[in-house]
């Protein structure tokens, strides 16, 4: 490796050690190639399993497998060089007690090469996520929207309006306390993940939450304009892929029918003798 392509990859007292700097950068993917074109420019990247509805057109996060994160996980990290991974524990994966999150959470690293694992859920995840640390896994929490929760919230609600406050700043400390490295806040009112970002000690990355997040997170096929299926409001569109796709696929489709494409350059002729 020449002194030049050698490159420090953060781990997660890194990241923890970020709190109140330069806000942490963070997408999802879930393929070589984008895993490759997200690399050179961000912190951390997320094989999260909203893999399962963006790219296996599942209705919720539910149905997303041990097997489907460690497929992905193997994809996307062999399109990284720089930005650390964590994978996402799918639904049931964790739930059961703390041996299952263990064997789960282990083989997620094995297997992917990750860095750290997220798994979703506040307070009453903290046993799990201590009994984790402890044993060399580092945790990023997750509260606020759990979208595998969504059918005990309700729906995919904001969180943690009113009195429903102290629910998630009782979240952040437990999650803090139990040692995860970082906090992603997802969908709560920008004042209230102000607050909860000024009282952690640890990063906390926000997904509709506040600027005032000590990092952001996007999935990546929304803030490309890939995946439009729904578009909640805390998604900017950075590009409009999705309609320049739809625009290339109608002029192949177009010229095929018009025997305009493939065109001379773009066919084989026969090789001159002897060469
Ligand atoms: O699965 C996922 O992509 C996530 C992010 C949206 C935080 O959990």
């Amino acid at each position: 490796m020449s002194a030049t392509s050698e490159v420090k990859r953060p781990v997660p007292p890194d990241i923890r050690a970020r709190k109140g700097g330069t806000p942490l950068v963070m997408l999802t993917a879930y393929t070589t190639p984008v895993a490759r074109l997200v690399d050179p420019h961000c912190d951390m990247v997320l094989v999260g399993d909203s893999v399962g509805m963006v790219l296996h057109g599942l209705p919720s996060t539910l149905g997303v497998t041990m097997e489907m994160m460690i497929l992905h996980g193997q994809a996307v990290a062999r399109g990284l060089n720089r930005a650390m991974m964590v994978v996402d524990m799918p639904f049931g994966a964790y739930e059961e007690g703390e041996a299952q999150a263990f064997r789960n959470a282990a083989r997620l690293m094995a297997e992917t090469g990750a860095a750290a694992v997220k798994l979703e859920g506040g307070a009453h995840m903290a046993p799990t996520i201590a009994h984790l640390t402890a044993r060399g896994i580092p945790v990023m929490a997750h509260i606020g929207l759990t979208p595998q929760a969504v059918n005990t919230l309700g729906g995919y609600r904001v969180q943690g309006r009113g009195e429903d406050a102290d629910r998630i700043r009782h979240d952040a400390a437990a999650v803090t306390e139990a040692g995860a490295f970082s906090v992603v806040l997802e969908k709560v009112p920008d004042v209230l993940a102000t607050e909860v970002t000024q009282a952690l000690p640890i990063p906390t990355i926000g997904i509709g939450a506040s600027a005032a997040c000590d990092g952001q997170v996007l999935v990546v096929d929304d803030m490309l304009g890939l995946f439009t299926a729904f578009r909640p409001k805390f998604v900017k569109r950075y590009a409009e892929l999705g309609a320049d796709a739809d625009r290339a696929i109608a002029a192949y489709a177009k010229e095929v029918r018009a025997r305009t494409f493939p065109a001379p350059e773009h066919v084989f002729g026969e090789k001159a003798p002897g060469k």
